[in-house]
Formats: C-alpha cells, sequence, structure tokens
C-alpha cells in the first residue's frame, strides 16, 4: 500500500491535493457491456493509487437518460444502473479511503433532467401551478404566444426556451434551459429547490463524500424577471448573480458541520478574477477551478500573469488556488498544445485543426510539471496521465454530445476527450472492458492506442505515465510543494522560474520551465529532481520543465 500523506491539517486536505478526475463511463467496464461502471472503477482503484493521487471527482453517476452525459439527473439520490447500485458507490467509497483516496460528487444544482419527477409533475400540471413554480415557466411571446419570452441563448446552441404541449395537447408555455432542452433549469428563488439540494449534499456526505464539485456554479440564479439580455445592463441576468453568495454560505454551513468537514469545490467561469474570488470568500466555497489557468495559451507572459493574478485574488480570501489543464469538456491537452493556437476557447472549438503531436506532448508533459509545482490544489482529468490525444474522427451517428447536435455539428462537442481508456492490449477495447466483452466501447476508439494503454506506459521510463506518476510520489514527499508560498526567480524572458517554500526551513525546490526557442542554462542547484524531458547538457531545451533541488 503507498504511503498516505501525513497532512498537519487533515480537515483541510484539500488545500494542496492531488485531484484525479474520473468520468466513470469511459474510465474502465467492469461487466464488458462497453460502458464505464463503478465495478470497473473499483478493480482499478490500485492504478490510482499507484498514481498517487488524493482524491478522486466523479462525474454525475445518478441515473439519467444521458441526454448531456449525466448532467441530466433523474434522481440525485441514486445510481444509474448502467453504472451499478448505490451499495456499490458506497463500498467504493470505503475502498478508496482505505487507499487514503477521498470522494468528490458532481451536483447539479441548476438543472434537472426532463425525466425528474418535479418535471414530469410540472408538464402534467397547469399553467400558475406551484408545480411549474420550481423551474422558469412563461407563456411566449408573439400574437399566439408562438416566440420565446426572451432572447436568451442555451449554451449549447439555439433558444434556451422550449415550448411544452399543456395536459390537453394544445401548444402551451414555454420552459427555460440554459443548456440541452432535456436540462430545465430550476428556479432558485423557490424554498423547495433549496431545501432539496441541502438535503442531497445531506445524503452524499453522510455516506462518506469528502467534498461536492458544484455544477455551472456561478449561473443557477436567474433574474427572475427573465429580461432580454442587455450586454450594457449590471448585474447580468443569469451569471454571477449576488443572490447566489447566500445560497453557498448556507451550504458552507452544513458542510462545516461534519466532524471532519466537508470541501465545496465551484465549478465558476468567470472572466474577472476578482468576481470569481468571491466565491472563495471564508465563508462560501473552498475551492473554484481555475479556468483563466486552463484557457491559458502555451505562453510565457500569459502563463505569468495568470499565476500571479490567480495567487493575487486568493491571498485576500485566504483560499487555496487550483490549477487544471483539462476536463471532459475541454479538447485534450496533448493536442491543443500542438496547434498554432494553444488557448482554450468554447467559441473557437473547431474540426481538424492541424496539430502536432509530437510537439503537444512535450508541452503537456512541461505544463504537467509546472501545474503540480504550482501552491494549492491541482487536478488530473483520466487520461491526461495517458497523454490521450482528442479523438477527432469519432463517425457522426455514434456522437452523443448535445453541443454538436444542437449546432448542426458546428461544434465539433466533447466526445473527443471522452473516448473510454486504453488499459492494455493492441485491440480496442485495449482491456477497457473486462471479459466476458458483450458489447463494444460506447464512443469507438481509436487504432494506434496500443502504446499509450497503462500496460504499455508502466515502468516505461519515458512515458506520460512514468512522469506523472514520478511527479506526484515527489510533490507529496516535498515539503515545499501543495499549498504553501511560491517566488518568482528571474530566469530570463519566455522562462517562467519560480522556488517554493518559505526558503528559512527545508531543502530548496525550483521550477523551471522553458517556453523559449532556444535551451536556457539551468540556475544553481544540487540537484536534478526530475525533467519532463532530456536535459541538454547543463541546458533546459524547449518546451520542457525541471524540478531542481537547489540547497
Ligand atoms: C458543466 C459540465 O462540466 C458540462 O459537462 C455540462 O454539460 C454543463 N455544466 C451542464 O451541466
Amino acid at each position: 500500500m503507498p504511503a498516505i500523506r501525513a497532512n498537519p491539517l487533515p480537515n483541510e486536505w484539500w488545500r494542496g491535493a492531488a485531484i484525479y478526475q474520473v468520468y466513470v463511463r469511459s474510465f474502465a467496464d467492469g461487466n464488458g457491456d462497453g460502458v464505464g461502471d463503478l465495478a470497473g472503477v473499483r478493480s482499478r482503484l490500485r492504478h490510482l493509487a499507484d498514481l498517487g493521487v488524493d482524491a478522486l471527482w466523479f462525474n454525475p453517476w445518478y441515473p439519467s437518460p444521458m441526454a448531456d452525459g449525466g448532467y441530466d439527473v433523474t434522481d440525485y439520490r441514486s445510481i444509474d444502473p448502467a453504472f451499478g447500485t448505490l451499495a456499490e458507490a458506497e463500498k467504493l467509497i470505503a475502498e478508496a479511503l482505505d487507499l487514503g483516496i477521498r470522494t468528490i460528487i458532481d451536483i447539479v444544482p441548476n438543472h434537472v433532467s426532463d425525466t425528474h419527477r418535479w418535471f414530469r409533475q410540472a408538464l402534467a400540471a397547469p399553467p400558475g401551478s406551484p408545480e411549474r413554480a420550481r423551474f422558469w415557466f412563461r407563456p411566449g411571446r408573439g400574437e399566439h404566444g408562438e416566440l420565446p419570452p426572451n432572447d436568451w441563448p442555451s449554451q449549447f446552441g439555439g433558444s434556451a426556451w422550449s415550448r411544452v404541449a399543456e395536459p390537453d395537447g394544445t401548444p402551451g408555455e414555454w420552459y427555460l434551459h440554459r443548456f440541452a432542452s432535456q436540462q430545465p433549469d430550476l428556479n432558485w428563488e423557490h424554498p423547495e429547490v433549496r431545501a432539496e439540494h441541502e438535503d442531497v449534499l445531506r445524503f452524499w456526505f453522510d455516506r462518506g463524500a469528502a467534498g461536492v464539485r458544484i455544477d455551472s456554479a456561478a449561473e443557477v440564479v436567474k433574474d427572475p424577471a427573465l429580461p432580454d439580455f442587455d450586454p450594457e445592463h449590471d448585474p447580468h441576468p443569469y451569471l454571477d448573480r449576488d443572490e447566489l453568495h447566500d445560497i453557498y454560505r448556507s451550504w458552507r454551513r452544513l458542510a462545516d458541520s461534519y466532524p471532519q468537514p466537508r470541501a465545496l469545490i465551484g465549478e465558476v467561469w468567470l472572466p474577472d478574477p476578482e468576481r470569481f474570488a468571491r466565491y472563495l470568500r471564508p465563508d462560501e466555497l473552498h475551492t473554484a477551478f481555475n479556468f483563466g489557468f486552463l484557457a491559458c495559451p502555451w505562453d510565457a507572459e500569459r502563463l505569468r500573469e495568470s499565476i500571479t493574478t490567480t495567487l493575487a485574488v486568493h491571498a485576500p480570501v485566504g483560499a487555496p488556488a487550483t490549477w487544471v489543464l483539462a476536463n471532459h469538456d475541454i479538447t485534450r491537452t496533448v493536442t491543443r498544445y500542438g496547434r498554432a493556437d494553444t488557448g482554450f476557447d468554447f467559441a473557437t472549438k473547431g474540426h481538424g485543426i492541424p496539430t502536432d503531436l509530437a510537439l503537444g506532448t512535450r508541452r503537456a508533459r512541461a505544463a504537467a510539471l509546472l501545474s503540480l509545482a504550482l501552491p494549492g490544489s491541482v487536478y488530473l482529468y483520466q487520461g491526461e496521465e495517458l497523454g490521450l490525444p482528442e479523438v477527432e474522427d469519432i463517425p457522426a451517428d455514434r456522437i452523443e454530445d448535445p453541443m454538436y447536435h444542437r449546432t448542426g455539428g458546428a461544434d465539433p462537442g466533447r466526445d473527443g476527450c471522452r473516448v473510454p481508456l486504453p488499459w492494455s492490449g493492441t485491440v480496442s477495447p485495449y482491456g477497457f472492458s473486462a471479459e466476458p466483452v458483450t458489447g463494444e466501447p460506447w464512443l469507438p476508439q481509436p487504432d494506434g492506442w496500443a502504446g499509450l494503454s497503462v500496460a504499455a506506459q508502466s515502468g516505461a521510463p519515458d512515458s506520460m505515465l512514468t512522469l506523472y506518476r514520478t511527479a506526484l510520489r515527489l510533490r507529496r514527499a516535498e515539503p515545499g510543494l501543495g499549498d504553501g508560498p511560491m517566488s518568482w526567480l528571474d530566469a530570463g524572458p519566455r522562462v517562467l522560474a519560480f522556488a517554493r517554500g518559505s526558503g528559512a526551513d527545508g531543502p530548496g525546490f525550483t521550477c523551471v520551465v522553458n517556453l523559449s526557442g532556444a535551451p536556457v542554462p539551468l540556475p544553481a542547484h544540487t540537484a536534478v529532481l526530475l525533467a519532463s524531458g532530456p536535459l541538454d547538457g547543463g541546458a533546459l531545451p524547449p518546451d520542457t520543465a525541471v524540478w531542481l533541488r537547489t540547497t
């Protein structure tokens, strides 16, 4: 069994944790039907322990028609039968904890599935009924109510409104859905909506969940007047509204009421870092994903600026920063970093943008050492540790993502980063599905992934998996890493260099990342702890990162 980090602040484990994101459908398939499941995760816990992560964040595992990969939840207190049972989830939480790994579940407060009992009741009830008051039902505009109540767009393309047929079959009211039409938005003005979610939090905390990742956390509250969107008008009608903070204060009281306080982790996409940090005030969320860093291009000045701003806005609220390179919504890192435009933007996601995977992989390796050396916690999305590329040739009839379908294919969607993991073997399903295999993987795996499998990379000194395993082991052992201070060092233009630790005690640790086009000399050091690629004598080659012992 791997050593469990002796944490001086066990209740604040999230401050420096390495958290691995499990997209259950694509992680490991324990019953051979082609869909990942909890049995698969349980059978691979050893891989996660050997990797050296502190916690797992599971994407939604609840019963769902999967109109949006499980972010359309039918029942928040159960497990989708394709994934397993509640008893199995409880076992998984306990088994992971035995290996020193905590569990974070995904809570989706903005919307439910259109199959959720509340929405079915709302459809069966008349306009103006209490059942409809939990959602945003409104009459349409236009002479016959044939136009949506306002001009808000769905984030997945098209209007954010769909019209229902009333129980008597006539065209009726419209309901709001900021995502797919199968995901009606809840009305957070309604006391039952608040009470229900707090009860769901308790349900999972009582079952040992150590934290929750809060989906679309800054979008939950709407202006009840539902006005047309006016870019000049502040506050925004559906983003970052002040009323949200009261909800999260209440959640924080609930999380803190447990003897081992539970962590609240927000999915907060906001362009303004100061507004972002407001969610992290001491009585609100514990941490939130740092999407500014994730979206940042592979450019030294932009990254330096992102890191500096991140630390500057977190300091006053006392929250730890997070470092994220990818997740289940984002183009795979090795593909993105090999393109001419290395940043990430949903608006410019395209099909078949040329990429140099060797270059992208080199940069992804360097980015891994960069993010694992920065102060705070770090998130690792399954498959990043294998260096999986984006799969860009999924046949149209196999694509499930509503982002693809609602834009008529203009947006390639997110399935390309959700392809089932390769574990072993030379052909699909690459060990993803346990024997006997009765179904093919729910998304097709490419030919040519044999060399990327866990088995192929285990023990291979230059593999991405070995890099991550080594880096996570060092990160655990290194007193200056995780939460704590850092200071920038001057290493020349287009080079990021920083020291970790207070400098007063413990060994010196420096991370250097070369984003320039030429080798740079290594600063004074006593040992090289780890490098993301071969060093060039005493120099650090381009697109390479190194961890150095300095005293
Ligand atoms: C953010 C999630 O990460 C994404 O996958 C999902 O589609 C939307 N929220 C809607 O729930």
